[in-house]
């Protein structure tokens, strides 16, 4: 089988598992939500037939194992989630993970001197408890208390999810990761236009752009729609529309910063009645940890003075102030060999959007391989990739292995075995 056909497999894979959704017609997969047991079930048959152990950690997270060719050798992490957005497309995140599939499968039985570990996050977008990366933190020791008694909407906390999934939160420290791991290689769709306009199929990523995600709730006064003049109402969906304005300016107005509300939500919501209260998200991006941090506490304060001129209140939470990460330059050296080795010119970047290799970036050396996004069209059905980007992509990936066998650490180990 050659990498294009490895490819058209890894593609199908991707769109069977899209199938897996807590809605019809569309996908949706939440944290340890009934579609994850599917997304399981069906990777486990992929992983099984090829030698390798699998099992679900504590936080949900598939964990596949492909050992080396000896009992004592250090292993290589691949993946990426396998939560998505609502209506979502049916490559990211997912795509990681079968491609870490479709690379065990690709060594026909071979064995090398280091394990491989296929893992599918359980939670990276942050949908269900409003805060994103729950699975990767369990592999860096930060799935905590604070974290584990984070409600979702219907009350329901993550420990207690974790329970009803038929998980035990007391084994959470067993997902752990491994002492000995060499490093992290997440394959993801770009999800943006770069490498698209650059008519690029791979891209290297140098760091991850840091992301704040805040939730803002203003307050106003429910009152009839017909019979209060409008200079003595304390109208919380109109603060909220003009927030929303001041927030897109400020963004326009400020070099690489981007600013998204994505939802809103207000009460009562009736047609004519005066909204008390709406609540919004806000998702704040920027290359400079400092910039960032900076423009959410002026959008807080644009929330603060338009609440105040209106007699209104707004109250506001940060779910998650998440730095900056640069990516390992040893793996990404060795990523931008394998990519040329494939027959193309790697493209190194940034990420706009936030990866579990972020969190990993905590306690080992994590990369990232992009492929191209056509049209740059992501979180959203129309989400693509073209199979000759996915093929090159293998290819890249077997490259990768190659290297790292022959790389200086494993031939030490190897010598000294
Ligand atoms: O939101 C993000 O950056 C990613 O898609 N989870
Ligand atoms: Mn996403
Ligand atoms: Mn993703």
């Amino acid at each position: 089988m050659n990498d294009e056909t490895r490819a058209r497999t890894a593609i199908e894979r991707c769109r069977t598992l899209a199938g897996f959704s807590q809605d019809l017609g569309s996908t949706r997969r939440m944290f340890l939500s009934p579609p994850m047991r599917d997304c399981h079930r069906e990777i486990t048959s992929w992983l099984k037939p090829l030698g390798a152990e699998v099992r679900i950690d504590a936080a949900g997270n598939l964990r596949g194992f492909y050992a080396a060719d000896r009992a004592v050798a250090p292993r290589l992490l691949i993946g990426s989630h396998l939560d998505t957005v609502p209506n979502a497309g049916a490559f990211d995140g997912i795509l990681g993970v079968v491609l870490g599939v479709a690379l065990l499968e690709a060594l026909r039985g071979k064995r090398l001197p280091f394990g491989i570990e296929v893992i599918g996050f359980s939670e990276e977008e942050g949908q269900r408890f409003g805060t994103p990366f729950i699975g990767s933190r369990a592999l860096v020791g930060r799935l905590d208390e604070e974290l584990l008694n984070r409600k979702d909407d219907r009350g329901i906390c993550v420990r207690q999810a974790i329970q009803d999934f038929g998980l035990d939160p007391r084994e959470i420290p067993a997902a752990a990761l491994s002492g000995d791991t060499l490093g992290y290689v997440e394959f993801h769709i770009e999800q943006g236009p770069v490498l698209d306009g650059l008519e690029r199929p791979l891209g290297v990523v140098e760091a991850i752009a840091g992301q704040s995600r805040l939730e803002f709730v203003f307050v106003g006064s429910v009152n009839h729609a017909g019979t209060t003049p409008m200079n003595r109402r304390q109208d919380a969906i109109a603060a909220a529309a003009e927030w929303i304005t001041a927030v897109e300016r400020e963004a326009q107005q400020t070099d690489g910063l981007l600013a998204t509300i994505g939802s809103v939500t207000a009460k009562p919501g009736a047609a004519n009645v005066i909204a008390g209260e709406t609540r919004l998200t806000l998702d704040v991006r920027h290359g400079s940890d400092e910039v960032r941090n900076r423009a959410a506490e002026t959008l807080v304060r644009l929330a603060e003075a338009i609440a105040g001129r209106r007699g209104m209140s707004v109250a506001h939470t940060t779910r998650l102030t998440q730095r900056s990460v640069a990516m390992d330059p040893k793996l990404m050296n060795q990523i931008e060999e394998a990519i040329r080795l494939s027959g193309c010119e790697p493209y190194k970047m940034v990420s706009g959007a936030g990866h579990d290799a972020m969190i990993l970036a905590e306690r080992v050396p994590a990369s990232m391989i992009f492929l191209r996004t056509p049209h740059g069209i992501s979180h959203d059905p129309a989400e693509s990739v073209r199979v000759e980007d996915v093929a090159k992509a293998i290819a890249a990936g077997s490259h990768l292995f190659e290297l790292l066998a022959q790389s200086p650490p494993i031939q030490r180990r190897t010598q000294l075995a």
